[in-house]
């Protein structure tokens, strides 16, 4: 009977300790692909919102790791595979600037939008492109797996080249590689700012269609999602998401027509 009693207490300790153990903060992984400034990047002398990582979606982010008790950690890694690094488990959420599509909810589940995007044309100052039918048969710049590539793969005659990362799609463009990069508005108009006697930006409206971007969570997670969502109503509201994409810009945002 005593050494029944002794190896309940016993457990019980144990249990009180594996308890303690757990009351360690838990571990939040966003996975992103952070070559699309102003959502996602690498700061400039290594010094981000969280580590060396900056942009909406990096505060976005930060927010939701507060809103969760936990700590962040950010996977940074090709967009392309961001859906397969979801469903593998590596991380817990995207949030890439990801534009919600039919094909995409097959896969995951998205938040509320946060952010409103249409794609435009960059092409070299003097090109003589002027909408998006001009993309038949011009060389195209895209990053991989993006509604960009999807643009223009299915809807014109292009030679598409996809890059793994976005800057390498405008390194190429610069480099006279790509005849034309189509990127989301945003990501292109900063990317104009920063090379204003080089490159300007081609919007067709009737070409591109409105896109709303989302955070991405494995199908399930529920509690997660509804803290999302929370945390991005509450950004709404306060005005912080909008105030977030002015400093980013630097005021000097994209207008969305
Ligand atoms: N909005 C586009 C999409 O969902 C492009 C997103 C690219 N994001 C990034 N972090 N590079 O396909």
């Amino acid at each position: 009977m005593r050494k029944i009693l002794l190896l309940l207490l016993l457990l019980l300790a144990i249990g009180v300790v594996a308890g303690c153990s757990g009351e360690e903060r838990p571990v939040i992984i966003m996975g992103t692909s952070a070559d699309f400034p102003p959502f996602e990047f690498v700061a400039d002398g290594g010094e981000g919102r969280h580590g060396q990582y900056s942009g909406l979606d990096v505060a976005l982010a930060v927010r939701i790791a507060e809103a969760l008790d936990a700590d962040l950690v950010v996977h940074d890694a090709a967009f392309e595979g961001l859906i397969m690094d979801l469903q593998g488990g590596s991380i817990d959420f995207i949030a890439a600037a990801m534009t919600i599509l039919p094909e995409r909810l097959e896969s995951v589940n998205f938040s509320i939008p946060y952010f409103a995007a249409v794609q435009y044309m960059v092409v070299p100052m003097h090109s003589e492109m002027s909408t998006a039918a001009d993309l038949d048969g011009a060389y195209v710049g895209v990053q991989g797996g993006t509604t960009g590539y999807i643009f223009v793969s299915d809807n014109t005659d292009a030679d598409v080249l996809p890059f793994i990362r976005a800057s390498e799609a405008f390194a190429a463009l610069l480099q006279g590689r790509v005849d034309a990069v189509v990127i989301d508005s945003a990501v292109a108009q900063r990317f104009v700012n920063a090379n204003p006697d080089d490159l300007r930006i081609i919007r067709d409206n009737a070409a591109f269609g409105d896109e709303n971007y989302a955070v991405a969570v494995r199908f399930g997670e529920y509690d997660l999602l509804t803290t999302i969502n929370s945390v991005i109503r509450e950004m709404q509201e306060s005005g912080e998401l909008a105030e977030l994409y002015y400093y980013y810009t630097e005021g000097a945002g994209a207008p969305r027509d």
